[in-house]
């Protein structure tokens, strides 16, 4: 597999296992996290594996910092083929108590920065008539959680986005589809409480929570030739937590 992604949140987590498969996959990856020096330690990573991959700093739902992530990707590597809008935070909260201000950011990273992300590089994909887009949403914007609405909101709202783009561009040759991953073990799940993660350890069918390699196995998929006909999906990788 060739091409060039560019994946979003890629210091961490399920970004970083993404950019890594990604390039062990043949893809030039171009790392972006809102923290530059994690993204740049992913890309050095890729490179001490000889893969190709450069890295950018930038917040996803700012406007100039996705310009700038466009343009980088451009003069590095060439058009953009791949995106990957993994980047995201979480936030617990009773609804009663659940800030504006942490409602807006919520909404700003995941869903305004999945929409910069993808207006950013879909012209130039049209254009090509080639492409794919993979959105990282959550089973819990299938689902709801509890103290999570904001989160939860923000993720059912990237996937009536992945459904709605899918629909308008699929035939002009560039496919868009989500993940939902289930619990997984990185950092963000580690920042929920510890309450939280041991009632879900205890009622998963697999009885284990994913590792983000599973996550990045699925999101190569979908950008495969082999997923020609995924089209506006939401694939759940969950340890059986949403069985759809
Ligand atoms: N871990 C889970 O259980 C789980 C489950 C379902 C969905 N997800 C989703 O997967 C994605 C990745 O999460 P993760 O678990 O790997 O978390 P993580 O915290 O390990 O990684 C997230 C990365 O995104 C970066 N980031 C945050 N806000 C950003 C912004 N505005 N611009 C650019 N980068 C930003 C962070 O700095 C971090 O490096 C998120 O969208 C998350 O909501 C995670």
């Amino acid at each position: 597999m060739s091409g060039v992604a560019i994946v979003t949140g890629a210091g961490s987590g399920i970004g970083r296992a993404t950019a890594l498969r990604l390039a062990a996959d043949g893809y030039s990856v171009m790392c972006n996290d809102i923290n530059g020096a994690r993204a740049a330690i992913a890309a050095d990573e890729i490179k001490a594996a000889g893969g190709q991959a450069a890295a950018i700093g930038g917040d996803v739902s700012r406007e100039a910092d996705v310009a700038a992530l466009y343009a980088a990707t451009l003069e590095t590597f060439g058009a953009c083929t791949l995106l990957v809008n993994n980047a995201g935070h979480v936030h617990q909260a009773k609804f009663v108590d659940l800030a504006p201000a942490d409602f807006d950011r919520m909404f700003a990273v995941h869903v305004r920065g999945t929409f910069l992300c993808t207006r950013a590089v879909l012209p130039a994909m049209l254009a090509a008539g080639k492409g794919a887009i993979v959105n990282v949403a959550s089973q819990l914007g299938q689902i709801g959680g509890v103290e999570l609405s904001h989160y939860c909101g923000a993720k059912a709202a990237i996937i009536g986005m992945t459904k709605s783009l899918a629909r308008e561009i699929s035939k002009q040759g560039v496919r868009v589809n989500a993940v939902a991953p289930g619990p997984i073990n990185t950092p963000l799940a580690m920042s929920l409480s510890p309450e939280w993660r041991k009632a879900k350890a205890a009622e998963l069918p697999l009885g284990r929570f994913g590792e983000p390699e599973d996550i990045a196995a699925t999101i190569a998929f979908l950008a495969s030739d082999q997923a020609a006909i995924y089209v506006g999906q939401t694939l759940g990788p969950n340890s059986g937590d949403v069985m759809l």
